[in-house]
């Protein structure tokens, strides 16, 4: 096994009230990835497509956190990493996660597996941490664990991957402009007022017991988010009427996508989830700003091999 072509799936970190805690990885969206065990020792880019990333290991997210991973072992080999970018970098669908998840899950296969997955979200927090100047976790682990999964302390770090329902699916629309998370996190307030974390916490609560106990209207109810959404909205054209028409058209619950700009929904089977795909689309269609849009089964497995 000297090469593996992988999916790394697209995530929505945060999932409202999960705010660097929780997220959950996509099924049709996600970048593709080619990575070969080589001779030479190191880490190559050799190739970017889709989109003008640099190739240079240490200003590359996937060669960084492939570099973290390299250096607690003793590999004699090294690694080409060939990236097809179906991500847009700034889309708040986790574009660093899936290259710096993909890179390290993928190396640890080619080495015959000397990590686990919490060794392996610890490297690709390494690619986020050059994205955003943050190491945080809540989307390269739902890119490498599958499914939903919980940052429930990052100090040890300690993932929980949480049960996720079959008929979950995801809806979620990309304005076609660009917000930076390191923007996104710079407006943010630094202190939580009593009442509002009252109300954090008991959503976080209600929905991780709706998500194992299946009770999709507790995921929707829980689906709140008092601390950042109301800051981060403003940045994110028409927020208001996608998140209410989302509702009207059958949604859950709607929020912002990680940092944003991209807002998604949660709702119960694929039709209802296509249905909040038009009424988000008519919002964007009305304002007249372009727009990319998916429909997605949560994803259970993570990142795949093609
Ligand atoms: N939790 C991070 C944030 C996710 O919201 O800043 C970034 O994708």
């Amino acid at each position: 096994m000297e090469q593996l072509k992988i999916f790394a799936p697209a995530t929505i970190a945060n999932v409202s009230c999960g705010f660097d805690v929780l997220g959950l990885a996509l099924d049709t969206v996600g970048d593709e990835m080619i990575i070969k065990k080589v001779a030479k020792k190191g880490v190559t880019i050799t190739k970017i497509i889709g989109q003008n990333l640099p190739l240079e290991t240490h200003k590359n997210v996937a060669g960084v956190a492939a570099l973290a991973l390299l250096s607690e072992t003793n590999s004699e080999f090294g690694f080409e990493i060939e990236i097809n970018k179906r991500i847009k970098p700034g889309s708040g669908i986790g574009s660093s996660a899936a290259s710096s998840a993909g890179a390290v899950w993928a190396i640890n296969e080619l080495l015959g597996k000397p990590f686990n997955t919490t060794d392996l979200v610890r490297f690709a927090m390494e690619g986020e941490c050059l994205a955003t100047g943050v190491p945080h976790a809540d989307n390269v682990a739902p890119a490498l664990f599958g499914g939903f999964t919980l940052v429930r302390s990052y100090q040890p770090l300690d993932i929980i991957s949480i049960h996720t329902p079959n008929e979950l699916f995801a809806t979620v629309i990309h304005p076609q402009i660009e917000v930076k998370t390191s923007d996104a996190r710079e407006i943010l307030k630094t202190t939580v007022s009593l009442k509002d974390a009252i109300k954090q916490w008991g959503n976080v609560g209600g929905l991780i017991s709706g998500l194992y106990t299946e009770d999709y209207d507790l995921i929707g109810r829980s689906l709140e988010d008092h601390i950042i959404e109301p800051i981060r909205s403003i940045l994110i054209p028409a927020f208001d009427a996608v998140k209410q028409q989302s509702l009207n058209a059958g949604a859950l619950g709607c929020g912002i996508s990680g940092s944003g700009p991209s807002i998604f929904a949660l709702s119960k089977g694929e039709a209802t989830a296509k249905k909040v795909a038009e009424a988000m689309k008519s919002v964007y269609e009305k304002v007249g700003i372009d727009y990319d849009i998916h429909v997605s089964k949560v994803n259970k497995q993570g990142i795949k091999i093609l």
